[in-house]
Order: C-alpha cells, then structure tokens, then sequence
C-alpha cells in the first residue's frame, strides 16, 4: 500500500468566480468569525450540518481544529471564498476514514446567499479529483439525510454513485437520528 502518499498538503484550488482555500488561524478576522457564527445559526446548516461555531471563542476553537488537520495530512478543510471580495461562501473538506486504506469522506455547506449557482457541485468536483491525485484517495464517500434532496443532487452531479440506506444512521440537527444515502466515488470512476 501507498500510504506515505496519502497525505493532504496545503493547497488553493481555483473555481473561476471563487477559490478554495484551506481553513486556519489566519486570517481569522471579526468578519469572517461573524460569518461562521452566521454559518451556525443558519436553519438549513444547523439542520443538516450543525456547526460549533455559536460564538467568535467556539469559531477560533473550530479552525484550529481546521488547522490541525492540515498539519497532520488528516483533513483537508477548505474555504469557499469570493473571488471578487474574499467573502465567506461556505466550506468543503475531505478527511481520511482509514487513512492507510485510501478511504475518506467529504462534506460541504454553502452560506445562504451562495446557493443556487452550483458551487456546491463545482467545489466537489475539484476537491474530488484533488484527492484522487494528489492525495492517492482509493474511495471517496458521500453521506447526506436522506432529506437532503439538495445534497443528494450535488452527490449525483459530481458522479458519487448511489450506494444505499444507512439506517438511522446519524443524529442531526434537530436531534434526530435519520437515515442517511451513501454514495462513493472510486478513483477509477469515470469523471462525470
Ligand atoms: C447542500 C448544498 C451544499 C447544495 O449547494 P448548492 O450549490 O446550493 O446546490 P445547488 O443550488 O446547485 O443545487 C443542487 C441541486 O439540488 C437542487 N435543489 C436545491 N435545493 C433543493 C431542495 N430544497 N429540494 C430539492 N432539490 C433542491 C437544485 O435544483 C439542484 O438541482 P440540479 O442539479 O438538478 O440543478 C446547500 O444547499 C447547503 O449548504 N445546504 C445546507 C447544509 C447542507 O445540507 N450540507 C450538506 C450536508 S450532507
């Protein structure tokens, strides 16, 4: 196995009309706290993606988190930000499942006012064919609510197959534990 490849290094991927940049301490300034702050009271994020951003102290807490990941070749959390003026869209990040194996997951959320455009699905793209080669990713896996007809769309578009029902299988936001799809892409996959 190849493992001493599979890590993640830092690295800014451009989406045209936004760039992905990794996650960490800086810059952390009051804008982009507020904005994750924001991120945590949104119904949809706190429904499906519940955040512990819920002040400026928990947001600094969760990019060091971010940051730690980076610094390990764990996690690969990016920043979805505004080509144009830097502001805070959203966030997508890969981290290992079973690092020796190849296997990892990714996840998404997009602030209100960036939905609608597919960058949800572009940032997927990006960060998937990025893991597969830079990473030497295996399998990629993408878990969403089964009520998450949004998530799930992204997951087709960007070729993560349908796989099945996990029963109950996480507890969301609303205290819940729902069933969740799983759809997984494999290196060797067609590019959608
Ligand atoms: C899920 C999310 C990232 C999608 O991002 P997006 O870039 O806004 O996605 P889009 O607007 O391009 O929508 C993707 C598809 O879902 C469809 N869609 C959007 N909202 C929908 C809804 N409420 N019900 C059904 N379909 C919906 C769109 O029509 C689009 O379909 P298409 O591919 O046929 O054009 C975003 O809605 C979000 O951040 N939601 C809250 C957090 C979350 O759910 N995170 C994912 C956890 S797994």
């Amino acid at each position: 196995m190849r493992t001493s490849l599979r890590t993640f290094v830092r690295t800014t991927l451009d989406l045209g009309d936004a760039v992905l940049h990794p996650w960490g301490r800086e810059p952390a300034g009051p804008d982009l706290l507020d904005d994750l702050v924001a991120a945590a009271a949104d119904p949809a994020i706190a429904l499906w993606n519940p955040l512990p951003t819920a002040d400026h102290q928990a947001a600094r807490t969760w990019l060091e988190a971010r940051e730690d990941g980076w610094d390990r070749g764990a996690g690969a959390a990016f920043a979805a930000l505004d080509a144009t003026d830097g502001a805070l869209l959203g966030t997508i990040g890969l981290r290992w499942v079973d690092r020796a194996d190849g296997l990892a997951s990714i996840g998404y959320w997009l602030l209100p006012d960036a939905r609608g455009r597919g960058l949800a699905a572009r940032a997927t793209r990006a960060v998937t064919t990025w893991g597969f080669y830079t990473a030497d990713a295996r399998r990629i896996e993408l878990a969403h609510a089964a009520g998450n007809d949004a998530s799930c769309r992204v997951a087709q578009r960007c070729g993560y197959l349908p796989e099945g029902v996990l029963r109950e299988s996480h507890l969301f936001g609303d205290g819940r534990h729902h069933d969740e799809h799983l759809h997984a892409r494999l290196a060797g996959d067609p590019e959608p």
